[in-house]
């Protein structure tokens, strides 16, 4: 069985439904449940022996103990994290905590527990760490895209706690020989993920026939990828990935913010027409971000070479299941906007107009 940390967010969630589906071994899913964990993700498994969820944080060293010596896991697959840039420059602290301190307790107590493994259980184990290509900064319009070699300059509070991440990740494959891989994807869109970022955010606002916020002069650049193609490269990691490297996970797909915004727009326009106009009467130009990443783009040659992983949706593909999905989930996107998530929007959103 594999242990998933972060199972009930929006790639955890996505890369557990996948895993089953393409007949993986059983998981147990560890999860905090934040705001933003959902067990309603996973409900598609409920009855299924397969699967288990223990609600836990990865900053608990004895939970993580018992776990691994009652599982004896052949893998842990780490995507708990604070995942929302804008709240990590509201509130910093929880992402030192969660990101740094919950990745290093769990390095520490998969380490004990990889010592006690036969010889042939410590070569097959793996710890896959999954991360981000906003630890590498931001990019200037005519730089290359980023490569695994590129000097880490995280900007974000988000980004250097999980710059500090991998560099324990790395030091611990390093220093005591942990069988670690570590991947740094882009942008992520796709079903469950939590509407206070961009993509499900605008769809939802454009729904409910709110204003369509952009920070600054919409020309931040992000590279998309569908998450059904991040869950893909990972599993090619986890079967494939040499041991302390790191790979690079991206879609080829550098866009504008606006034009992500006027795509939604337009293909809600198609399947959701508005008697009161055009999608994109909405879009409103707020108060930029502090400290926004200008351009963020990955050089995926690395894993497509090593490991034949390619993207299997195009941009056009991915956004219109993603705007489809969201039309047949409006009870989810609701059960997410009854809860603390107004406080959200108030806050981040207020002081902005
Ligand atoms: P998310 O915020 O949707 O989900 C995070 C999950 O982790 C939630 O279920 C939450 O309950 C859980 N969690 C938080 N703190 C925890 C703790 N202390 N103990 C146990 N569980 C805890 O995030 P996501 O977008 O699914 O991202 C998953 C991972 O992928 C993160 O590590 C993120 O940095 C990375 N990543 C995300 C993207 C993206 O575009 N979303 C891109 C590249 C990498
Ligand atoms: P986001 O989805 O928060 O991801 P990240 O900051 O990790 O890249 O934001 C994607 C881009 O969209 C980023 O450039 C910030 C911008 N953005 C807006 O313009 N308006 C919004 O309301 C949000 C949430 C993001």
């Amino acid at each position: 069985m594999i242990l998933v940390t972060g199972g009930a967010g929006f790639i955890g969630a996505n890369f557990i439904l996948d895993w089953l589906r393409n007949g993986g071994d059983a998981v147990v899913n560890l999860d905090k449940l934040t705001y933003a964990g959902n067990a309603e993700n996973l409900a598609a498994l409920e009855g299924d022996s397969r699967y288990r969820f223990v609600c836990g944080d990865i900053c608990d060293p004895a939970l993580l103990q018992h776990l691994l010596a009652e599982l004896q896991p052949q893998a842990i697959v780490h995507f708990a994290a604070e995942s929302h840039v804008d709240r990590s420059i509201f509130g910093p602290g929880e992402f030192i905590r969660t990101n740094i301190e919950g990745t290093f307790t769990l390095l520490e107590t998969a380490r004990a527990h990889w010592g006690t493994l036969s010889a042939t259980g410590r070569e097959q184990f793996r710890f896959l760490h999954v991360s981000t290509d906003e630890v590498y900064g931001s990019l200037a319009p005519e730089d290359p895209p980023f490569t695994e070699t590129t000097p880490y300059q995280p900007n974000s509070p988000y980004s250097a706690s999980k710059a500090s991440s991998d560099h324990l990740v790395r030091a611990y494959h390093h220093t005591y020989g942990l069988p670690t891989v570590t991947t740094n994807c882009s942008n992520n869109y796709g079903p469950y993920q939590f509407p206070e970022k961009l993509i499900p955010l605008v769809i939802s606002n454009a729904l409910a026939g709110k204003p369509l916020p952009i920070y600054g002069d919409g020309m931040n650049v992000r590279d998309w990828l569908y998450v059904g193609d991040h869950c893909a490269a990972i599993r090619s990691v986890l079967a494939g990935g040499r041991l302390g490297e790191t790979y690079n996970i991206g879609g080829w797909n550098e866009m504008p913010n606006l034009t992500i915004v006027r795509t939604i727009c337009t293909l809600l326009d198609e399947l959701r027409p508005d008697a009161a106009g055009p999608h994109e009467r909405l879009i409103n130009f707020v108060k930029d971000r502090p400290g926004h990443d200008r351009r963020y783009a990955i050089d995926a040659r690395k894993i497509e070479r090593e490991l034949g992983w390619r993207p299997a949706e195009t941009f056009a593909t991915g956004i219109a299941k993603t705007v489809r999905w969201y039309l047949d989930h409006a009870e989810w996107v609701a059960h997410i906007q009854s809860g603390a998530y107004r406080e959200w929007v108030d806050k981040n959103y207020g002081q902005r107009q």
